[in-house]
């Protein structure tokens, strides 16, 4: 169970001035629930949610537990919360450009011991095997996306958080990755998927959206 309380968060923006982001922000996902979408505005703070729930981000106000366990605040003990639990899809891939394929998904690994066995079974899950030995250089954007969603499954995370990890792909490519991602909630894995998509977000258990610093339902 993931539980935000109360977040609060303020950013300076470039020109000096402060902009609240988050305030009494409450965020709430069931062990037994498989996904929830989070929408909003450009600008509106849902990669800054994705950071936070990875633990990338310690800087804000209120309360973060998991499993009923409040997680302290500190860099180190949120860098544990996110290897031992958490898988990320991140917006820009962040793919490093002088590694393969198959090196770039390695790094998503939390343990060396059996990392490239994982790393095929993660490669073919999203069906790019074929493309284990070249560089992200040489991939086309939707390629891309499927090698940062292997990265952050290859560790068999309970839960993937996915800043819109199908804004590069045909539609028919985003079926394909939502069946995936359905395969993994069958297997208990859960997702917290941001998305400018209405087919994405239809297809999440609840949908979520940021509006006036919160979280709001959306039907
Ligand atoms: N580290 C940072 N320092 C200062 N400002 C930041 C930082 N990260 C993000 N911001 C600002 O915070 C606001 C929210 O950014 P964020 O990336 O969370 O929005 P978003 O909802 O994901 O937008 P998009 O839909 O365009 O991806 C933006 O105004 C952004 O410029
Ligand atoms: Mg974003």
């Amino acid at each position: 169970m993931i539980r935000l309380t109360s977040l609060s968060k303020s950013i300076r923006e470039r020109n000096g001035d402060v902009r609240t982001l988050f305030r009494d922000l409450d965020f709430d996902m069931s062990a037994s629930e498989r996904s929830v979408a989070i929408l909003g505005r450009s600008g509106s703070g849902k990669s800054t949610l994705l950071r936070i729930l990875a633990g990338l981000d310690v800087d804000f106000g209120g309360l973060y537990s998991y499993d009923g366990t409040q997680l302290p605040k500190s860099p180190s003990s949120m860098a544990a919360h996110r290897l031992e639990r958490i898988g990320i899809v991140t917006q820009a891939y962040d793919l490093l450009p002088d590694r393969t394929v198959a090196a770039n998904v390695a790094i998503g690994c939390a343990r060396r011991r059996g990392a490239s066995a994982r790393v095929a079974e993660a490669l073919e899950l999203v069906g790019i095997d074929h493309l284990a030995s070249k560089r992200p250089t040489h991939l086309s954007g939707g390629e891309a996306q499927r090698v940062a969603i292997a990265r952050a499954i290859v560790k068999r995370p309970s839960v993937v958080l996915a800043d819109e990890p199908t804004g590069a792909l045909d539609e028919g490519t985003e079926e394909e990755v939502l069946h995936l991602f359905e395969r993994l909630q069958d297997g208990g894995t859960q997702f917290v998927i941001v998305t400018h998509s209405d087919r994405v977000a239809q297809r999440c258990g609840r949908r979520k959206r940021i509006s006036e610093y919160r979280l709001v339902d959306v039907d």
